[in-house]
């Protein structure tokens, strides 16, 4: 049987879409919080298990007679992330999962800015030690932040955000499901590590150049202080920790840590995957 945790999210459910298109609902199981998250009359067959990464002895029963498991990473930050993802790792190895595919970061290197990378490197070397085979998806950003990190400037092409000419390899999270399902419903073969990106990378300057294309004749990008940054997000009513949490992105984008272009997405889609135009093309 195929599992997958965090089935309820965005890329759960995309996942699970295309996983059904490959596989009989009754081999798949879908692990959530909280059923009613998870529509589940648009999957019939489907098996749903409840389990909260808090709660090792849930994950446990819920990873029972599982094969191959989707453990996609944990939303929390720090410390709270690093004890759910070690509590899905452990519940995998007792419940005797033969594999594990893992949603990771791009770049999760010491001394990484985001701070998500520390938790990705730690359960990443929790799984390569964990006997069980293991499939490291290191996703590059989702296009679909794109909305997220320019906010006003979906209105107005005006986009203030303290990355430099820092670009991202930016992949769809549709094209990011696909490839996962196509690894999932496959047999088990080397263990790998993919980095997961588009086939281009992108600064905002090039994001405000499309918007000036498509919609808003003066979009531009204006690399504003972190400091600024820091307080748009405060006035936006966040707390310290997600504000360290989105600042911290927007360092490792301005350091680099987004710009890698590796062709495995494409390989494993047999296709080439969304590109930034075409995404926002598609919101316009
Ligand atoms: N590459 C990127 O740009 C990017 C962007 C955002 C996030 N991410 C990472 O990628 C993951 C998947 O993205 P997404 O868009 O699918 O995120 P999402 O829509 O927020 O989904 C997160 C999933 O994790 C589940 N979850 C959270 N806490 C849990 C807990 N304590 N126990 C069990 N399940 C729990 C949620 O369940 P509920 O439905 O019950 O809340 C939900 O199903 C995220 O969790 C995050 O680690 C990557």
């Amino acid at each position: 049987m195929i599992a997958i945790t965090g089935a309820s999210g965005n890329l759960g459910k995309a996942t699970l879409s295309f996983l059904l298109n490959k596989t009989d609902a009754a081999n798949v199981v879908a692990i959530v919080r909280d059923p009613q998250k998870l529509d589940a009359g648009l999957y019939a067959g489907l098996n749903v298990r409840i389990a909260d990464y808090e709660d090792p002895s849930s994950l446990e029963s819920a990873l029972k007679g599982v094969d191959t498991l989707l453990h996609i990473s944990a939303s929390g930050m720090g410390e709270e992330a690093l004890r759910q993802e070690a509590n899905v790792v452990n519940a995998a190895i007792a419940a005797g999962v033969g594999r594990v595919v893992y949603t990771s970061t791009l770049c999760p290197v010491e001394g990484a800015h985001f701070l998500a990378a520390a938790v990705c490197r730690n359960t990443e070397n929790l799984l390569r030690n964990s006997g069980m085979d293991y499939v490291i998806f290191r996703n590059s950003m989702y296009l679909e932040t794109i909305p997220l990190f320019i906010g006003s400037a979906m209105d107005d092409g005006q986009i203030y955000y303290p990355s430099g000419n820092g670009k991202v390899s930016f992949a769809s999270r549709l094209d990011i499901a696909e490839a996962l399902a196509n690894v999932l419903a496959s047999p088990h073969s080397e263990n790998a590590v993919y980095d997961i990106t588009g086939a281009g990378a992108w600064n905002f300057a090039d994001i405000a150049a499309v918007l000036r294309e498509l919609v808003y004749p003066d979009a531009a990008h204006t690399d504003i202080p972190a400091e600024d940054y820091r307080n748009a997000l405060q006035n936006f009513g966040m707390g310290a920790d997600e504000i360290s949490f989105y600042a911290s992105m927007a360092d490792a984008i301005r350091a680099g840590e987004f710009k890698g272009i590796n062709p495995a997405l494409e390989n494993l889609l047999g296709r080439k995957p969304l590109t930034m135009a075409d995404y926002l093309k598609s919101l316009f």
